[in-house]
This record gives C-alpha cells, structure tokens and sequence, in this order.
C-alpha cells in the first residue's frame, strides 16, 4: 500500500514502556550503581511504571519467556508479568499494563479469566501481548521435546485468540443486575461458547463477568507473514522491528494493507516499532553516554557471540578499528535475518568492532537514537509524519535513567509541537490509543 505523508494534525504520537530487566543494553545491569538488586523488588517496577504514567504513556509493556535462560550473562526473566501487572495496577491509575502470555503454552479459558480478572483491577487498563514464543527450552518446561513448527504455533494461535474473545463476549454488558431480592445474574444473557475445534475444547461461558473494556487490548509483533496476518486480523496495536526509516516504511505498508484486506480499519491499529535513545544536552554528549554504556559489555563473551552470529571467528579483532568487510548475504548459510541487520548496521554506520557490539547490545535491530532532546524529537517527528510509525515501543537501554531523561527532556518538545498528549483524556488502555474510541 503506498504510504502517504501525514499531514493530519490531530493525529498524536503513542508511547509504550517496555521494561526489561536493567535496562534493553545486556550490560545494563553490570553498571555503577546499577538496579541489578532490584529487580525481584516490586516498587522498582512501580517506580518506572509511575516515571511512564508522569510521561503520559499509552502503557508498560512486560516480554515474558518460559526457560531461565544464560543467566551467567545477566537477568533474564524476574517476575511473572500477570502477576507483577496486579501489583502496578494499585500503583498507578491511568497507563495501561501489558503483559505477554503465549499462544504456545497457556490455555484459552484461564487466560481470559486472568486478564479479564486484570481488566477488573485496574479499571480497564490491560492488555495481552500474544505471542507463539521462540525456544525449545521453553517448550520443554511443557512437557513438549521441542516447540511446534512456527506454522502450527500461529495456527494454534488464531484459534486460542477467537476463543478467548468467545469467552469474553460470552456474558452480555448487562448480565449482573445483583438484585438482593431477585438474581445476581441474568442467565439468559450468558451463553456457553460450545467451542470444539482442533486445538481446544472450551464449553464456556467465562466464569467472570464483562470487565470495563468487555475484550482486553490486544498487541501482536509479528514479522513473518503469518505473524503479521495475525496481527493485521485481531491486534490493536503492533511491536515492530525497525532498523530505519525506509524499513519501517515496508513494514508499515505491509501490514496497515494486510489489516485493510483483513475488513480492518488501518488507523485503528498502531504500529510502533522499537526505539533505543541515548539522550545528552549535545550530541557530543549523547554519543558518550551511549559509549559509556558500551564500555560495561564483557568483551570477549560479546566477540564470541558476534562470531556465532557471523560464524567466523572475531576473538582477535582490535575493538578501536573499524569493523573488517564481511561476506555478502548472498554467500551466508546461518540465520539470515540477524546477519543482514548485522549488514544493514556496518553498512550504515561504519561502526568500530566496539561500537558494533554495543549497538547489538542494546536493541539488535531496533531503531536507535542517539543526540539532543531536539534531534531525537527531529527523528521521531519524521518517522511519525512520513509513514514508518504511529507511535513507538521505547526500549530504554539503562533504567530508570534512559526513561526518565526520554520522559522529562523529551516528550515536553514533543508536546511543544503538538506531536502528543498533554494529559490522559480517557481512563482505559483503548482510550489511550484511540481517544475518539
Ligand atoms: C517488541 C517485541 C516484543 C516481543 N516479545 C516477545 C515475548 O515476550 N515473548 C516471545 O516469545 N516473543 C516475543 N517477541 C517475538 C514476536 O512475538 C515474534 O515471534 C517475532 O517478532 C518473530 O515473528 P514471527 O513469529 O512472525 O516469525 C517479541 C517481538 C518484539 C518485536
């Protein structure tokens, strides 16, 4: 779909948190004074999820995974992200709470319990983050040797997904009337949803009456074509991956097309890809926070890591120089998608062997930038206005600094453009990214 430039001034920019760990850069949590002790602490997640409610923010957004992991290298998973949402609901009274339960493991019927429980708790603030998951160490906590082949996981998928919206629809608005003298609930407006399919079978009804936003919020991040069919079929909103601008521009044309042949309207879904800042008062100073950053990365395990990625041995590659050539794609037998970011990342910036390190650290493929409170809005702005994004899923690389400075630096030049809010006019995650919803 050819992608117009926006010229609608009433169109604003959205800003989801996603909090991970220490920060999105791996070496995070191995910096002075880093919050590597905190992250088992639910006020260090209720401290962050109120430095994004202060910046008006659409939602915090938990990633989950089901295998512990290389927990040598740093934290990978702390809290299970339900149950930590329960906790930030009390802490905070408009952001939205997003968390990620798989399609893979999870079954349909407690998880539209658990999030239209969530829904009930936070006054309409959730949302579901569905994803098919991505390792075989996960599948076999669930009793599977291995994950099932990607086809099968998005069939599964699409079938937990129109189950659990059965489910939630299943009680009519008005159901309850908790009459003392009469029923609490009007069964005749409750109906089994008598679900019999090939990966489920679910009688229903759900056991919990409708929550304020009746279907909790649904976010995808597909990037093959069945992830984005998916996303383009039932999501409200869409974590994209994008390196640039013209990449974020195929993306979004993709699949805002993909949820128009879907019978959607393309600007009732959001598509905001990954964005990593590194803000300073000059570019100069920018630059060095992102190098600072940079310098806590174990250099020898991030070496043999970048050798896994571009299978070839880098152990003796001087971290001051410039990256030496690489093969072309065409000639590359290993993982595609990770070596032409790899490509993409070299070509473009002409990066040291230290700063392409740092810069796989922190994001991989994920947009970064790094400069003035200005220049990063420049940036924003342009990827709003010329068709890459609706908003952005903000990865801050070192927490709570990197979010804080985005919140208190940048979003007032973005508010001083009439680019986004300056107050939450809604109170649930749907209002937030569709006002006039
Ligand atoms: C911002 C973002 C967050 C994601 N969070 C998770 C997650 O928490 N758990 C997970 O298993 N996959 C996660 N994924 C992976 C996606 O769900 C998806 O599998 C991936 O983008 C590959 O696309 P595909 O599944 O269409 O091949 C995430 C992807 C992105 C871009």
């Amino acid at each position: 779909m050819a992608v117009k430039d926006h010229e609608d001034r009433s169109r604003k920019l959205h800003f989801n948190a996603f909090i991970h760990g220490s920060g999105h850069h791996t070496a995070a949590w191995r910096q002075a004074g880093s919050t590597a002790g905190e992250l088992l602490d639910v006020a260090y997640y209720q401290q962050l999820a109120q430095v994004a409610e202060r910046g008006l923010f659409d939602a915090v957004f938990f990633a989950d995974g089901h295998a512990a992991g290389d927990v040598e290298n740093g934290p990978l998973w702390n809290l299970e992200p339900l149950t930590l949402l329960a906790a930030l609901a009390g802490s905070t009274e408009k952001i939205g709470l997003i968390c990620t339960i798989s399609a893979s493991f999870y079954q349909p019927f407690p998880t539209a319990r658990m999030l239209a429980s969530l829904d009930h708790i936070s006054g309409g603030r959730v949302g579901w983050n569905v994803v098919t998951s991505m390792f075989d160490a996960e599948a076999r906590n669930y009793g599977m040797p291995a994950l099932p082949a990607h086809q099968q996981r998005y069939e599964r998928a699409e079938e937990f997904i129109d189950v659990a919206q059965r489910l939630w629809d299943s009680w009519d608005v008005d159901a309850v009337v908790a009459d003392p003298r009469g029923k609490y609930a009007n069964t005749g407006k409750i109906r089994p949803i008598l679900h019999d399919g090939k990966h489920f079978q679910v009688e229903g009804p759900l056991n919990v009456p409708p929550s304020p936003q009746g279907r909790p919020v649904l976010f995808q991040a597909g990037a093959s074509s069945q992830g984005r069919d998916l996303a383009a079929k039932y999501a409200e909103g869409i974590y994209a991956v994008a390196y640039d601008l013209a990449s974020a521009r195929d993306y979004y044309g993709d699949v805002k097309h993909r949820i128009l042949q879907a019978g959607r309207s393309p600007e009732n879904v959001l598509i905001m890809p990954g964005l990593v800042t590194y803000i300073g008062s000059s570019r100069k100073a920018a630059l060095a926070a992102q190098a600072e950053a940079d310098s806590y990365l174990p250099v020898e395990q991030s070496l043999a890591q970048l050798g896994r990625y571009i299978q070839r041995d880098c152990s003796d590659w001087a971290l001051d120089e410039q990256v030496p050539e690489l093969a072309p794609a065409s000639s590359f037998t290993g993982p595609a998608g990770r070596y032409a970011t790899i490509l993409r990342i070299v070509e473009a910036e002409k990066p040291t062997v230290r700063q392409l390190l740092g810069r796989l650290a922190a994001g991989g493929g994920h947009c970064t930038m790094v400069g003035t409170p200005e220049q990063i809005a420049d940036g924003i702005e342009q990827w709003f206005l010329h068709g890459g994004a609706d908003g952005f899923n903000l990865m801050p690389p070192l927490l709570p600094g990197s979010l804080e400075e985005f919140v208190d630096r940048v979003v007032p030049v973005l508010q001083r453009r009439g680019l986004f809010r300056t107050r939450y006019e809604g109170s649930t995650l749907r209002e937030h990214l569709r006002p006039a919803a």
